[in-house]
């Protein structure tokens, strides 16, 4: 199938405000650890699309997410990236308060102002909490987080609801690397959708799981012959550098998968890995067109992490070796896109390319504006 993808779509400029506009603000980003605002008035500053969003713990089981700007003049309210509001948000600038609701609750002067200033509450986005992280969506008619994810998990998996198994909810942050990569985000993402690099690029990772020396790797799309995830190879007990397991296999994980490595890519941004004995999240935040943030974290369970001899180590550095040639990979790609010979041929190995363009394309053809929820 031919569709149109023109490499302006990884330079341009304004084609990326419009990713940004009809991707990132419309569809559920995520974007922090539910555990970073465990406390009740904790909160961390992160990024949607364009948007500054405050995600605040306002009691237990409950997050808000609250668009960082002032209702009275607009100021940025808080620059911090995490902390603690304690009951109340202050603006600093003519001190307006909101409650952790966003409610507008005390001005100065307030006897002296028109009665509508007390509407004038914080505007919020649409909050959920999965697999241990908070989603957000700017789209006030949103469809549930579920609309988004469900059918591609059924895509992948079936009826095994694989992330379901591996209790992500109570995993801890082990390792975090953040990765800034001159390169536009659908360019990574893309080369996450196919392993015909990896026999050439990925000598560590083949090493550990032999079937992607075929150039099908755990996510080659919904017909790749490794749908059922990839056996670790002969002698290695994880997923790691060494091929040890860095920790026993989690709870909820079922002797059948005892050693096996699954992966999925859920659009626009997300992909996870499936090891026995943790779960990898890698996110891609787009910065500018040719700019990409990468978020990677290796989940482990506490139990393990308690361990004084534990170290997330060797399982992160099999991932970030695999990354960081990935990435350079990306970059050549990148230096490229702006040539007027760029064009692109695909074998079959990278079949899931073309189904995540036709999910962009779509996106970017809705378009009635939004307004955002108060
Ligand atoms: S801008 Fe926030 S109180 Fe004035
Ligand atoms: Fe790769």
């Amino acid at each position: 199938m031919t569709i149109n993808w023109p490499p302006t779509y990884y330079t341009s400029e304004q084609h990326f405000t419009l990713e940004q506009e009809r991707i990132f603000e419309r569809s559920w980003q995520c974007v922090a650890r539910s555990s970073e605002i465990a406390e009740v008035g904790s909160f961390v500053r992160v990024n949607v699309g364009r948007e500054s969003v405050l995600l605040v713990r306002k009691a237990a089981g409950e997050i808000r997410a609250l668009i960082n700007l002032c209702r009275h003049r607009g100021a940025r309210l808080c620059l911090e990236d995490k902390g603690n509001f304690g009951g109340s948000i202050r603006c600093p600038y003519h001190g307006w308060t909101f409650s952790l609701d966003g409610h507008l609750t005390a001005a100065p002067f307030m006897r002296d102002l028109p009665p509508e200033t007390k509407e004038r509450h914080l505007f919020t986005a649409g909050v959920t909490e999965w697999l241990g992280y908070v989603w957000v969506n700017l789209d006030p008619d949103a469809a549930p987080l579920e609309d988004q994810v469900g059918p591609l998990i059924r895509e992948r998996f079936g009826d095994d609801d694989v992330p379901g198994k591996y209790g992500c909810d109570e995993l801890r942050v082990a390792k975090e690397v953040v990765y800034e990569v001159p390169a536009n985000w659908k360019i990574l993402y893309e080369n996450f959708c196919e392993c015909y690099h990896c026999p050439t690029m990925h000598p560590e990772i083949c090493q550990i799981l032999p079937s992607w020396r075929t150039g099908y790797g755990t996510v080659s799309g919904p017909e790749g012959p490794l749908k059922r995830g990839s056996a670790l190879a002969e002698g290695a007990t994880g997923f790691s550098l060494s091929g040890k397991a860095a920790a026993a296999r989690l709870p909820g994980v079922p002797e059948g998968d005892a050693r096996t490595f699954h992966g999925i890519l859920l659009w626009p941004n997300v992909h996870l890995m499936f090891i026995p004995d943790h779960v990898m999240c890698m996110r891609f935040e787009p910065v500018g067109p040719d700019r990409t943030k990468v978020v990677t974290q290796w989940l482990f369970h506490p139990e393990a992490m308690n361990d004084p001899d534990f170290s997330p180590e060797d399982a992160a550095a099999l991932v970030d070796v695999t990354a960081r040639e990935d990435f350079e990979a990306c970059v050549r790609v990148q230096k490229a896109a702006g040539s007027r010979y760029f064009e692109e041929f695909h074998t079959p190995h990278e079949s899931l390319i073309v189904t995540f363009r036709e999910w962009v394309l779509e996106q970017l053809e809705k378009k009635e504006e939004k307004v955002l929820a108060i």
